[in-house]
């Protein structure tokens, strides 16, 4: 970011409550490159953390309660970090004011903070804007409550504050990417372990762009389905008789299916227990230093697992996938829960324009509003910057 946010960052600061910030904070939004909807199954996931982030600056509350403002947002809210309850804060300031009462729920001694929020993530993407609010508040709040949290007890506080004070059921990837991030690497993580690991992926260097096609769709029923194939998952490996659906192993899939019943479940088990395996390929090669250009088939095969078999495509992701592809990107899928959001694309440095275009007119001829597509790099995690 340039000195130029900071400086202003820190002004409207001054300006909201009249004295300057103590620091600003940073955590970034992700897509995830691959190992989709299996972090709820205990499974692998490779997601990157992106140059876009949310950033807050932060000072000890001038009264008793703490105030929070967004430059994105209207007005200010008010609450009480020590007692805030799930019931006090909605809308975008509860991923604030619900961080804080994720730390209280640890037993820590929450401090009363005043905060001004800036941040370019885009909201509704699917890049996981929300984690990187929670993430740059809990960077912020323990700095300043000098509170004692690794950067993994940091990101599943801030998944608790989406669970359980945002009311969201989502896994532990996105707020484990915000924090992890490593610029020029994935984070590679087993989300039953928590064991991460950054994995070089060097675009630039391999002459590569990775691209997200936001497929600006507006989300759909995004709540209920999660929630539905959540718990397809969860019944499955009851029936399955092991803990999660991680523990199902690629050689034994068949006899796992034929134990199952309901073909919609079957396929759901068949998406999860393959894209597993995927994400220890895509790791495995690029770990021993492969060419990244070898990923795209799995990419690919993720994409069409998440259409076909876990259905959590929408024709927008479809046609971006299907797009990009024909113009010669060398894999590409959804990125994110699904139901809209993102698609990535893997292309050649000098193809961007080739492949964009070529996805802009394919939305053009669906009659569909036009994407936004940037590329992206690996970016480090939430950090202090200032
Ligand atoms: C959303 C959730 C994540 C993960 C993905 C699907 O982004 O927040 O925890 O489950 O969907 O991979």
């Amino acid at each position: 970011m340039s000195t130029d946010d900071l400086t202003s960052l820190r002004r409207r600061f001054r300006e909201a409550y009249g004295c300057e910030p103590a620091g600003v904070w940073a955590a970034p939004g992700r897509v995830n490159l691959i190992g989709e909807h299996t972090d709820y199954n205990d499974g692998f996931v490779l997601p990157l953390a992106l140059t876009r982030r949310c950033r807050i600056a932060a000072a000890p509350a001038a009264g008793r309660s703490s105030r929070v403002l967004s430059l994105q947002q209207e007005g200010i809210v008010e609450f009480d970090a020590a007692s805030v309850t799930p019931e006090d804060v909605r809308g975008w300031a509860a991923y604030v004011a619900g961080m804080f009462w994720a730390l209280g729920q640890r037993g820590l001694e929450v401090p009363e903070l005043d905060m001004v929020l800036d941040s370019d993530v885009p909201v509704g993407a699917g890049l996981s804007s929300s984690a990187a609010i929670e993430c740059a508040t809990g960077a912020a709040a323990t700095d300043l409550g000098s509170l004692e949290l690794s950067p993994t007890e940091l990101a599943l506080t801030g998944q608790r504050c989406e669970n359980d004070f945002v009311g969201a059921a989502t896994g532990n990837m996105d707020q484990l990417a915000s924090m992890h991030g490593k610029s020029g690497h994935l984070v590679f993580i087993d989300t039953r372990s928590l064991a991460v690991e950054n994995v070089p992926f060097d675009l630039p260097a391999a002459g590569l762009a990775l691209l997200v096609i936001d497929t600006c769709a507006p989300h759909a029923l995004v709540d209920g389905q999660y929630a539905a194939r959540r718990s397809a998952c969860e019944q499955a490996a009851q029936t399955l008789g092991v803990q999660a659906l991680r523990d199902v192993a690629p050689e034994r899939l068949d006899d796992a299916l034929a134990r199952i019943t309901d073909p919609t479940v079957q396929r759901r088990v068949r998406h999860v227990v393959t894209e597993d395996a995927r994400v220890l390929q895509v790791v495995q090669h690029l770990r021993a230093g492969g060419d990244p250009r070898d990923i795209g088939p799995a990419l690919t095969q993720s994409h069409a697992s998440l259409r076909d078999d876990f259905e959590v495509t929408v024709p927008h992701l479809d046609v971006a996938v299907e797009a990009a592809l024909q113009a010669g990107a060398y894999g590409a899928r959804m990125t994110g829960g699904g139901f809209g959001g993102s698609a990535i694309a893997l292309v050649e440095a000098d193809a961007v324009d080739q492949v964009s275009q070529g996805v802009r007119q394919a939305y053009a001829e669906h009659g569909f509003a036009a994407p936004q597509i940037f590329p992206v790099v690996p970016a480090d995690g939430a950090k202090r910057l200032d």
